[in-house]
C-alpha cells in the first residue's frame, strides 16, 4: 500500500425526492443568497427547477437564476455569470445539471471569492485557487463525477483550449442525488456517462504503480458493475436499480477511491480534451473514440497489467498475457460499440483527419512539445501524435 490522502468531504443525498431536501442543505452550509446554474434546459422542461426554486422560497431563501451552460461549458459564460454573481452578493452556488453545469458553478463560486481576479488565471494555472464560496450539486446525469470532484474543467474558445483546475475547493458541499432525474436522459448521454465512468477508473487503473490490492478489487468491481447496469440502462433508461448503480459509481469512480495510492494516468483524458476544444465533442465519446488506439500503443510496456484487467473484469480465460490483454482491449471495445459509441475518428462526424489536423492536436496535447501526458506510459508529442494517427480511421 501507497501513500495516500483521501478527501471526499462531499455529503452524498442519494434517492428519490432528494432534491426536495436541497434548501436545508443550503442552509446547513450556510447558504442564504443562493446562485442557481443550471444548462440548456432540460431542468426546465423536467420541472425539477420549479421543484427547486419552490423548495428554497419555502425556507426563506433567496436565489438568483442564470441558465444557457453548454456542454464542454464555455470560460466566456462563467465570466458573465462571475460578474452577475457578484453584483447579487452570492454566499452559495448551486449546480443543477451535469458536469458542464457543476464545473460552471464551481468557476462562480472561485469568481465570486476573488473579484479581483479573472478566473482563467486559475485555469491557467497562473494562480493557486486560496478561497472560494460553498458549492451544491443537484445532478441530472451520471457522468463527469463533478459532484464529489476535486476538478472542473473549461473551455476557452479564444485559444482553443480545454483544461481543468485541481483544488479541494472545486469539491461541493453536497451533492443530491436522485436516479429518476436521469429518466429524461437521451441514449446517446447516457452511453457518453457509462464510457465517461469506466474511463475515470480505467485511467486510475492503468498505473506503473503495483501492490495495491484493495484499491484494484475496488476498481475491477466498480468497472463490472458500470459494464453489468450499463447495459441495462441503454435498454431501460428508467430502470432505477441500473440507473442507482451508475449514479453512485459516477461519484465513486472520480472522488479518488479507485486509484488511491497509485500514480495516475489520465492520458486518455488529455488526448480526448484536444478532440472536444476543436471540434465540440462530447466528453465521453472524445474518450472512447482513442481509447483502442491508445491502449494498442501502450499495453506492450505492462502487458499483464492488462491481463489482469481482462481477467477480473471481463472474465477471460487465457493464460498467456500478452493473449490475455490483447482480448481485454477488444472486449473493452466491443463494449463501446454495443453502447454506439465511437471507437475511431470513422464513427465521429468528423470523420477522418488530414494530418495537419492530427499535428495541431499533438501539439496542442503537449503543450508545444513541454510536455508529457500519462504514466503507465509517458508519452511525449510524437506518441501523441502516432496515438492520433491510430484512431484516425
Ligand atoms: O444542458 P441541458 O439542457 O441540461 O442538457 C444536457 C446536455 O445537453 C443533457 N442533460 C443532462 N441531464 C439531463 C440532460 N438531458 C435530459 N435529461 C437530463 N436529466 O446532457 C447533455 C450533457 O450534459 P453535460 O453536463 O455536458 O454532461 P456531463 O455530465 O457528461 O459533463 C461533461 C463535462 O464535464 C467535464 C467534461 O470535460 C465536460 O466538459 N468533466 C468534468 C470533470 C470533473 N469536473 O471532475 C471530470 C470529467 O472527466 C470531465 O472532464
Ligand atoms: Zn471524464
Amino acid at each position: 500500500m501507497h501513500h495516500f490522502t483521501h478527501y471526499t468531504p462531499t455529503k452524498v443525498i442519494f434517492g428519490k425526492n432528494t432534491q426536495f431536501q436541497t434548501a436545508s442543505a443550503i442552509q446547513e452550509f450556510g447558504g442564504s443568497k443562493v446562485f442557481i446554474v443550471y444548462g440548456g434546459g432540460s431542468v426546465v422542461r423536467s420541472g425539477l427547477l420549479a421543484q427547486i426554486t419552490k423548495n428554497l422560497e419555502e425556507h426563506g431563501l433567496e436565489y438568483y437564476v442564470k441558465g444557457g451552460v453548454k456542454p464542454n461549458p464555455r470560460l466566456s459564460f462563467a465570466r458573465e455569470a462571475v460578474k452577475e454573481s457578484i453584483a447579487f452578493g452570492t454566499d452559495f452556488v448551486l449546480g443543477v445539471g451535469g458536469g458542464s453545469v457543476l464545473d460552471t458553478a464551481k468557476a462562480i463560486a472561485h469568481g465570486t471569492a476573488n473579484p479581483e481576479i479573472d478566473i482563467w488565471r486559475f485555469w491557467s494555472k497562473e494562480l493557486p485557487i486560496e478561497k472560494s464560496l460553498p458549492i451544491g450539486a443537484v445532478l441530472t446525469i451520471s457522468a463527469a463525477g463533478s459532484e464529489t470532484s476535486d476538478s472542473a474543467v473549461l473551455t476557452n474558445t479564444e485559444t482553443g483550449r480545454k483544461c481543468g483546475t485541481t483544488t479541494d475547493l472545486n469539491r461541493p458541499k453536497f451533492a443530491i442525488m436522485n436516479p429518476e432525474l436521469t429518466y429524461t436522459l437521451p441514449i446517446y448521454q447516457i452511453g457518453c456517462g457509462i464510457c465517461d465512468i469506466m474511463m475515470h477508473t480505467l485511467d486510475r487503473y492503468f498505473t506503473p504503480t503495483k501492490g495495491n490490492q484493495l484499491t484494484d478489487e475496488i476498481a475491477e468491481g466498480l468497472l463490472r458493475t458500470v459494464i453489468a447496469n450499463g447495459r441495462t440502462a441503454m435498454q431501460h433508461p428508467s430502470d432505477y436499480d441500473a440507473m442507482s448503480e451508475i449514479m453512485w459509481a459516477g461519484s465513486l469512480s472520480h472522488n479518488g477511491l479507485t486509484g488511491l495510492g497509485a500514480e495516475k494516468d489520465f492520458a486518455v483524458h488529455q488526448l480526448g480534451h484536444e478532440l472536444s476544444a476543436m471540434f465540440d465533442i462530447a466528453h465521453g465519446a472524445t474518450l472512447t473514440a482513442v481509447w483502442s488506439a491508445w491502449a494498442h500503443y501502450v499495453y506492450e510496456e505492462h502487458p499483464e497489467r492488462f491481463a489482469q484487467y481482462a481477467r477480473k473484469v471481463w472474465g477471460i480465460r487465457e493464460e498467456e498475457d500478452e493473449k490475455a490483454a490483447l482480448a481485454g482491449i477488444e472486449a473493452t471495445v466491443d463494449y463501446f460499440r454495443s453502447l454506439d459509441m465511437p471507437v475511431k475518428f470513422s464513427d465521429l462526424a468528423i470523420g477522418i483527419q488530414p494530418v495537419e489536423v492530427l499535428e495541431r492536436l499533438a501539439d496542442s496535447c503537449s503543450y508545444d512539445r513541454s510536455r508529457t501526458i500519462g504514466s503507465f506510459k509517458k508519452c511525449d508529442r510524437d506518441a501523441i501524435f502516432e496515438i492520433y494517427k491510430m484512431a484516425n480511421c
